[in-house]
């Protein structure tokens, strides 16, 4: 069992950790096998939201060893997510800089700004800065790293038909439009290669499918895992709201599109699932379907102790539900809470009626973070 990644907005303003992130951490830790951390940016321009954990300089190396020692409790791995927003930041974030992409193309969301285009010494300095973060998150202490190829990041924003409109060797062909993410996943091995002293885990993360056209397409992901099978990977993480999801663009494709990526990896790779695996049931089912890891996203926040009572046979007292009155307990502070709030739907964290009316109207451009297509 695994939990993905989750943005909680917790840390300082300037991506430096805090105690309540300590806290959060400690608080879900120790039951399941891997801890993903909420994504942690590269560099200043690759920030994404306000309250986001930073890896972007050594100095915030103190910080992120006690977040890996907060995590490494029972044996539980901590592997780090590293990420550049790319065009899914604002210049206010980004204190008056642009935001930057492969080409200058706006996202199709309400706010969005024209980012600039990468130039090709910048794009080589992004796949650097990923190597640097590689090595601070060895130097603190983490088992691992999770390069973030979803969710419309910049590294999908390399991948994307739609988002890359470049002439030169990083766009254009397929070949080309796979440059960026391939160059990533070599520096961050090359790094690990030269500094880690124990085994340290490479994961990698994509978003199978974009509803923009033109825009990444199923065909596309399952020729990108063809390739993505024989780098030096450990784990495949699909971003998905349901783990049984289906095509979003073709009604034709019947077999959920985690299985045919599995079938695609030939064995050689293993694959975490993630959406919406609530009950043991809902974990079982997926372990049935040779699923090698199963992430456990907001069924955690609501039931930290969810693997420890599937373990003690005490599956009747897990909670499912959770009130405010539960949110101290569970080291979910007002900026978290406003994002679990955004996202509350049919899958969220319920609270209260009269909360989910409130914050409707923030629902817009969350989706994001549950892997949906954009
Ligand atoms: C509050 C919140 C924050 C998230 N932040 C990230 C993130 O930083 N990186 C990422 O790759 N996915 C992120 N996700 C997506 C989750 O990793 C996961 O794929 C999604 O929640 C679906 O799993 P679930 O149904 O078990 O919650 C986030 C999801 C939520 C609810």
């Amino acid at each position: 069992m695994v939990i993905p990644p989750m943005t909680e907005c917790m840390s300082f303003h300037d991506g430096n950790v805090t105690q309540d992130e300590l806290d959060y951490y400690a608080q879900h830790t120790g039951g399941v096998g891997l801890f993903i951390t909420a994504v942690a940016y590269v560099n200043e321009l690759g920030k994404g939201f306000e309250g986001e954990l930073s890896i972007a300089d050594d100095k915030y190396l103190p910080g992120l060893k006690k977040l890996a020692s907060a995590i490494q409790q029972n044996g539980t791995k901590a592997i780090i997510q590293i990420f550049s927003a790319g065009r899914m930041s604002s210049t206010a974030i980004l204190r008056g800089q642009q935001p930057v992409s492969a080409s200058a193309v706006k996202a199709l969301r309400a706010g969005s700004e024209t980012p600039r285009a990468l130039t090709e010494p910048e794009i080589e300095e992004t796949i650097e800065d990923f190597g640097a973060a590689t090595k601070r998150a060895i130097d603190a202490g983490f088992d691992g790293v999770e390069i973030h190829g979803a969710n419309t990041y910049l590294i999908q924003q390399f991948f994307s038909p739609n988002s890359n409109q470049r002439t030169d060797q990083w766009g254009g062909s397929f070949e080309n439009r796979t440059k960026f993410p391939l160059a990533i996943i070599a520096k961050v091995h090359q790094v690990v290669a030269q500094y880690a002293k124990k085994p340290f885990i490479v994961g990698y993360r994509i978003s199978p499918e974009e509803i923009e056209k033109p825009g990444i397409t199923f065909e596309d992901t399952l020729k990108f895992v063809d390739i993505l099978k024989d780098q030096p990977i450990d784990y495949l993480h699909v971003s998905m709201g349901d783990v049984w999801r289906k095509s979003l663009n073709d009604p034709k494709v019947t077999t959920p599109l985690n299985e045919t990526i599995q079938q695609h990896l030939q064995g050689k790779v293993p694959m975490i699932v993630v959406g919406d695996v609530q009950t043991p049931q809902d974990a079982e089912k997926a372990a049935d379907a040779n699923f090698e890891l199963i992430a456990l996203g907001r069924q955690i926040l609501r039931e930290p102790q969810w693997v420890q009572k599937v373990e003690a046979d005490d599956e009747k007292s897990i909670r499912y539900a959770i009130s405010p009155a539960d949110l101290d307990e569970l080291g979910i502070k007002p900026p978290f809470l406003d994002i679990l709030l955004a996202l509350t739907g049919p899958n969220g964290i319920p609270l209260t009626t009269a909360q989910q009316v409130d914050r409707q109207d923030a629902n817009a451009g969350l989706d994001h973070f549950l892997g949906g297509g954009e």
